[in-house]
């Protein structure tokens, strides 16, 4: 059976408009610009899905059709991945990781779809094919643009680490900020031992715990204990992410965006990185106009 990413709302919506806008800004800087067109650009999906993803549209106010009243009809819309392939100027290669074998089945079938482009379709976790393909791709000749888009926690800082090292991509990341992140942080005492692990894996500090937390000695029928008091708010946590990705980056956009549930709930922070010192100034020019609110 076809399997399709059944996910997100208008902001799913939202955050692929302005990745749309971006791809076809990059590719247009190295399609006209005499020095970008020596490079060889790749649009890199890292969590690319099936290319598709599905939404639900009621009909039931329609009127015409009664059988169809109080139904749902389903909707398949383009995802990341075909929105990149659909891109004008085209990218030089297009690299598609995704970890679910059925999805990959999937992507396989844009080959059929795209044919003149070049795509390669990677099952693997994204953590450890990216991780390795940022250090052997020689960057004296490439250029690329990174699309992170998971469900949750599953980015690991060190990923992100290795792709700033390059310093010859683009990066932008769907930071878990509602979704998962804020979750975690439980009010009166730091979270349990896992949770602590999964906070530190996408930080990749444990300085989260200061930032987030003012602690004090209390005492207790145990004696002297500390105490843990989360002072975080989505702004805090948010500039937190910011300023992590700033130890990596050569610059980073100052207006990430967050994407909101229909409750007003920042689920996620959209956010943009740039990694080439020569390239960064009209990237984040460009990805700042794109989040502008
Ligand atoms: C939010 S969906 C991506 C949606 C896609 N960007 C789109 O616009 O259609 C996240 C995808 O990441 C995949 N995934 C989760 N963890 C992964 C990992 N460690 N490596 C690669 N893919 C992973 C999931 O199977 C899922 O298809």
């Amino acid at each position: 059976m076809r399997k399709i990413n059944q996910f997100g709302g208008s902001w799913t919506e939202d955050k692929l408009n302005r990745l749309r806008k971006y791809l076809s800004a990059y590719t247009t800087i190295f399609t006209k610009n005499q020095k970008a067109r020596y490079y060889k650009t790749v649009y890199v999906d890292a969590f690319a899905g099936t290319g598709y993803r599905s939404a639900y549209l009621s009909v039931g106010t329609i009127g015409i059709f009664p059988e169809l009243e109080e139904e749902d009809t389903q909707k398949f819309l383009k995802g990341s991945a075909i929105i990149a392939l659909e891109t004008e100027p085209s990218f030089n290669q297009y690299l598609l990781i995704e970890r679910d074998p059925e999805k990959v089945e999937e992507l396989q079938k844009l080959k059929e779809k795209f044919p003149h482009k070049e795509i390669k379709v990677i099952n693997e976790d994204a953590n450890i094919y990216l991780k390795k393909w940022c250090q052997e791709t020689d960057w004296c000749h490439f250029r690329a643009v990174v699309f992170l888009d998971p469900y949750g926690m599953e980015v690991d800082w060190s990923l992100i680490e290795a792709i700033g090292k390059t310093q010859a991509i683009d990066l932008w990341i769907l930071f878990p900020l509602g979704i998962a992140v804020n979750r975690l942080l439980t009010h009166n005492n730091l979270p349990p031992p896992e949770w602590e692990r999964a906070l530190t894996r996408i930080f990749g500090t444990e300085e989260w715990k200061e930032a987030f937390y003012s602690h004090r000695k209390e005492a207790t029928l145990f004696g002297e204990q500390e105490r843990y008091i989360k002072d975080a708010d989505f702004d805090i946590i948010g500039k937190f992410f910011i300023d992590r990705l700033k130890t990596v980056f050569y610059r980073v956009a100052e207006n990430p965006l967050p994407l909101r549930n229909s409750r007003s709930i920042p689920i996620y922070l959209l956010c943009f990185a740039a990694g080439n010192p020569k390239g960064a100034d009209i990237a984040i020019k460009i990805a700042q106009h794109i989040l502008g609110r």
